[in-house]
């Protein structure tokens, strides 16, 4: 729905935005609207019909997530990935998606091996090569001319896992001079980091899954835009497939993004004082932290974001086993696949999030198994400094 409110700053969209006190009892907060269907004053009069299309608990929401990421609409979905199944749909058998080489597993199974099976043409390509882009562009643009193709540039930046980032404003732009559709998923960065609606892109998605919900406690994700036709389709898309969210995960993340900026804040504090901790250790080959400015891309994500956030990916100098046991031995860090959460959890995409994507494709692209996903978390940072030391010392 549309953002009505005032202010633009975050911390007081994050507590206020879409919320005013009940008008019959002064709550501040809005209850949890658990309720699946709506009495009709007259055939097709409502304001509510049915749990699936709508519920009082996706305004104040909406509203929020809108206003955070400076955007007019947001649609909430039943997560991440049914996110990206609404945002697939402005798409159709025919079309081509322009993919980056490094993303997360999910999308490429969502997309390459899902809808890749319906006639949607996937091509990806390293993003971080402007020239390479263009050229996939210009080519995907000659074949839908002569058919009656749409093209789509879909981005992640920082990536997942490899934590690449890519110049927004420039492939935005590309995008545009091809009439492409251009989406971001912005999980890794949040709307307190990074705008790319700002820098040109029509869509953000996010795993509200992640940061935004910020506790492990829900399932959830966002697209937000500006333009009213994608809101429509995302929207129509949300209930024809009944990718909607539940009512109580409805309140508990418009309750987590009230402490969105501030976890943030801490968030990319500890990041950062990890990776520079374990920048040079002997075991360890490459950390790779867009705040680093060994980062190749460091002076991009200057440049398009206001915070490096809270993911740091390490390459080991360990074998396989070594480096299972290492990431099985923590007492705080968890070894568990999601991430942004106030808790650091850890990972191996190769052989956890990223399985899904062939070996040889995954290695092509520079993700090898000794590469390690931290999530940090909002703990104090010596002790998960100390975890990984001692760790390290064990194996
Ligand atoms: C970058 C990114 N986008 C989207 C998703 C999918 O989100 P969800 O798990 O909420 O479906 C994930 C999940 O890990 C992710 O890392």
């Amino acid at each position: 729905m549309k953002n009505k409110s005032q202010s633009t700053k975050v911390n007081t969209l994050a507590i206020h935005a879409g919320i005013s006190p009940n008008p019959h009892t002064g709550a501040i907060v809005d209850p949890i609207s658990q309720c699946s269907v709506y009495a009709q004053s007259y055939p097709g009069e409502f304001k509510y019909d049915y749990g699936r299309s709508m519920n009082p608990n996706y305004y104040p929401l909406e509203e929020a997530l809108a206003a955070l990421e400076g955007a007019k609409y947001a649609t909430v979905t039943s997560s991440g990935v049914g996110a990206m199944s609404t945002i697939i749909t402005l798409v159709k058998a025919g079309d081509t998606v322009i993919l980056p080489t490094d993303l997360y597993g999910g999308t490429y199974r969502l997309f390459v091996q899902l809808f890749g099976t319906y006639g949607v043409n996937f091509k990806q390509v390293d993003m971080s090569d402007l020239d390479k882009v263009e050229n996939v562009l210009k080519e995907s643009a000659k074949e839908s001319a002569k058919g009656t193709g749409a093209l789509m540039l879909y981005a992640e930046s920082p990536t997942n896992p490899m934590l690449q980032i890519y110049d927004l404003q420039a492939l935005a732009s590309l995008a545009k001079k091809y009439s492409a559709i251009s989406v971001m998923d912005n999980t890794f960065a949040t709307p307190i980091f990074q705008n790319p609606l700002s820098l040109g892109f029509d869509a953000v998605l996010h795993s509200a899954s992640k940061y935004l919900g910020g506790h492990s406690d829900i399932v959830g994700g966002a697209v937000m835009t500006n333009l009213e036709s994608i809101r429509e389709r995302t929207d129509f898309a949300r209930k024809s497939m009944g990718v909607h969210l539940d009512p109580l995960s409805m309140f508990l993340l418009r309750r987590g993004l009230k402490t969105l900026p501030l976890r943030m804040e801490r968030h990319e504090k500890n990041a950062m004082l990890f990776a520079k901790h374990f920048e040079g250790h002997k075991v360890i080959k490459r950390v790779i932290y867009p705040g680093l400015e060994s980062h190749p891309q460091h002076d991009i994500a200057k440049k398009q974001m206001k915070g490096f956030s809270g993911m740091v990916s390490i390459e080991f100098a360990l074998k396989e086993e070594e480096l299972k046991k290492l990431v099985s031995s923590f007492s705080i860090i968890t070894l568990a696949e999601s991430l942004g959460a106030v808790e650091s959890l850890v990972q191996i995409p190769s052989f956890m999030s990223n399985k899904k994507i062939p070996e040889e494709l995954r290695k092509s692209h520079g993700l090898h198994d000794n590469l390690v996903r931290f999530s940090i978390g909002i703990e104090d940072v010596d002790d998960i400094i100390e975890d990984l030391e001692s760790a390290l010392n064990r194996v």
